[in-house]
């Protein structure tokens, strides 16, 4: 039996990246996969049409996590089309780096709306489902930055810490219910979004790696594999740097 074989899934932002990464590896672990994307409808088809080859239920949905009413309806959309919901992880996030002079107010809310609200969102969608189910795995995604900080991205960073603070928290809330929620902060993680680096600042991070090579979405989505499987049974509230050990 497949090691998530029965249970469905839910990430946000899957179309590229490490959403994609995970989505693919989920599939290919048994799970049934709902996702979301913000507008890429070609890929979206197309990682449906991926999923379905390795013979799981999946299915896209163009929603936008940052909507508290788009989250909620999605949910229930998944709900009717899926049946349950085991599995949550909140993937989706975007960058808009800059130093702090520079920094206007629309980039500094756009970034936490994002990256952090769109946790809060999503949680509260599936918080009643897992609740009647007494169980649930809540997976979200971070940053070394969240933890450490990082010049030139103070919005990104103030997400990542908040992602970090609030999944603490529901892991005390929810614990008796036996709803875990584990936060992954990846490292260098080679995806577009960290393509838009130029080939120096690249260089100057996988050079600090003490694994001398920057993760790949399969390494970030390796650690969701066992967050997300009964595995992780007796885990919950935890940061799992998946960074190469950067931060070490
Ligand atoms: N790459 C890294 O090195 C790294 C390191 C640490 C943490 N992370 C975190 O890991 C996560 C994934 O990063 P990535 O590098 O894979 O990013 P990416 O390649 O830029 O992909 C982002 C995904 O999120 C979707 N998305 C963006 N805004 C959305 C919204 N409002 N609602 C729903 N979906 C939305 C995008 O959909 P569209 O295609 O439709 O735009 C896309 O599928 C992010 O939370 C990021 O902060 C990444």
């Amino acid at each position: 039996m497949k090691i998530l074989e029965g249970k469905t899934a839910i990430i946000t932002g899957a179309t590229r990246g490490i959403g994609k990464g995970i989505a693919l590896l989920f599939a290919q672990h048994g799970a049934n996969v709902a996702f979301t994307y913000s507008s890429s409808v070609e890929a979206a088809t197309q990682l449906e049409n991926d999923l379905q080859q390795l013979g799981v239920k999946a299915k896209g949905y163009q929603s936008d996590a940052a909507d508290f009413e788009q989250a909620q309806k999605f949910v229930d959309d998944v709900l009717e089309y899926f049946g349950n919901i085991d599995v949550l992880i909140n993937n989706a996030g975007i960058t808009k780096d800059n130093l702090l002079m520079r920094m206007g107010e629309e980039d500094f809310d756009k970034v936490i709306e994002v990256n952090l609200k769109s946790v809060f969102n999503m949680t509260k969608a599936v918080q009643r489902t897992m609740l009647k189910n007494r169980k649930g795995s809540i997976i979200n995604m971070s940053s070394v930055v969240g933890v450490k900080g990082n010049a030139g991205q103070a919005n990104y960073a103030a997400s990542k810490a908040g992602v970090i603070g609030f999944s603490k928290s529901v892991a005390l809330e929810l614990g008796s219910r036996n709803i875990r929620c584990n936060v992954i902060a990846p490292g260098f993680i080679e995806t577009e979004m960290t393509a838009k680096l130029g080939e120096e600042v690249i260089k100057g991070w996988t050079d600090a790696i003490p694994l001398k090579r920057g993760g790949t979405p399969e390494d970030v989505a390796n650690a969701c594999v066992f967050l997300a499987s009964d595995m992780s049974a007796y885990i919950t509230g935890q940061v799992i740097n998946v960074d190469g050990g950067m931060l070490t």
